[in-house]
């Protein structure tokens, strides 16, 4: 038997410095997504400043918000002034830009990260082996979404009319309700297989007034039959799930279908963040590391920009237009209509 040699580096080489900063990092993380769930990084975004606490609201755990705070602190997002009170720190304006993602990673996927130990194995990767909270998935795909992707839509959508739109992976249902005030004639469907976000996007539909304007239906993308409700449908918009269509027959066989589902489709607006070749570096932006690690203990495929056009070619989809995103990084938007008429 060889026996192993360890050498200990000297304490105060990880103590303090980088690998303790990973550590401190993590529960800063977290702070930020709880800090976005509980409203506290609303709340400063609008006043700049709040109580070190509780704030006088009972239903909160002081000394919990205290804690949330204090990693803020180290972050830098607050600075705690005295006992009392917190302001927005140096970073303040970009980690609540950046909110979304945090309450995504966290909130929404901290459970299968957490599991990674047990997701590795292969005898466990089959039915439903792990688990996420969808409705936390859905409020931070909106947050990302939010600006840039949100701000494109606008501007396809205002070159041409919408009359009725289907939102495929509707998530939160507030693109559908954006559609629906933007355009005050159009109609709107959304589908979702997760029963949290057909219910987050019911009651905005409901909340913003919308009436029979906007149906949410739960269903699966990749086994969408046609329905009277499809017919009429003259956009179609896809964000942040077309991943979901892949491995690759399976992609070229659901957009071949989103074709027969809905007939007078003009158009398909579909955006979504792509796989990349590279080794994460120092200057990997935001996202790409716990997206691309968390589709891999998901069993998801996650296609490359190129792999994306040889799918909507052999699936009759002309790509008219690509736009690429800065938020979120690696995102592309790809404006498609059909290649022959149905
Ligand atoms: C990352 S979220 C994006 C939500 C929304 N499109 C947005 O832009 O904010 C992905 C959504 O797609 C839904 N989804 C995933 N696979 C699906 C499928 N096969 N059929 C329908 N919905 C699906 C999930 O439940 C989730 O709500």
């Amino acid at each position: 038997m060889t026996s192993v040699q360890t050498h200990s580096p000297d304490p105060a080489t990880w103590t303090r410095g980088p690998v303790a900063d990973i550590f401190s990092s993590y529960v800063a993380a977290t702070a930020l997504s709880s800090a976005q769930e509980l409203g506290l990084l609303d709340r400063l975004a609008e006043t700049g400043a709040a109580p070190f606490g509780n704030g006088g609201d009972e239903r909160l755990n002081d000394e919990v918000v205290q804690s949330v705070y204090r990693a803020l602190h180290w972050a830098e997002v607050v600075e705690i002034k005295d006992e009392e009170t917190v302001v927005t720190g140096p970073a303040f304006d970009a980690a609540f830009a950046a909110r979304g993602y945090f309450y995504w990673l966290v909130r929404g996927c901290g459970e299968a990260f957490s599991e990674a130990p047990r997701l590795a194995l292969e005898e466990v990767r089959s039915g439903a082996f792990y688990r996420r909270d969808m409705r936390a998935v859905a409020i931070g795909s909106r947050l990302i979404g939010d600006g840039e992707v949100e701000a494109l839509f606008d501007e396809i959508l205002a070159r041409t009319p919408v009359r009725k739109i289907a939102d495929l992976g509707c998530g939160s249902g507030q693109r559908l309700v954006r559609v629906a005030g933007r355009h005050p004639e159009a109609r709107c469907v959304g589908v979702d297989i997760s029963s949290a976000s057909v219910r987050l996007a019911t009651d905005a539909a409901r909340e913003a007034g919308l009436g029979e304007r906007m149906t949410v239906h739960q269903g699966d993308v990749l086994r969408l039959e046609p329905r009277p409700e499809f017919a009429e449908v003259d956009t179609v918009s896809c964000v942040f799930m077309g991943h979901d269509f892949w491995p690759y027959d399976s992609c070229v066989a659901t957009l071949e279908r989103l074709r027969r589902v809905f007939p007078r489709a003009e158009r398909l607006v579909l955006c979504d963040v792509v796989r990349t070749q590279e080794v994460p570096r120092a200057d990997t932006p935001i996202f790409q590391l716990g997206f691309e690690t968390i589709h891999a203990l998901m069993g998801v495929y996650l296609p490359a920009l190129e792999e994306w056009h040889k799918a909507f070619a052999e699936a009759g989809w002309r790509c008219d237009a690509v736009h690429s995103t800065t938020t979120p990084p690696n995102g592309y938007l790809f404006e498609l209509s059909p290649a022959t008429r149905n």
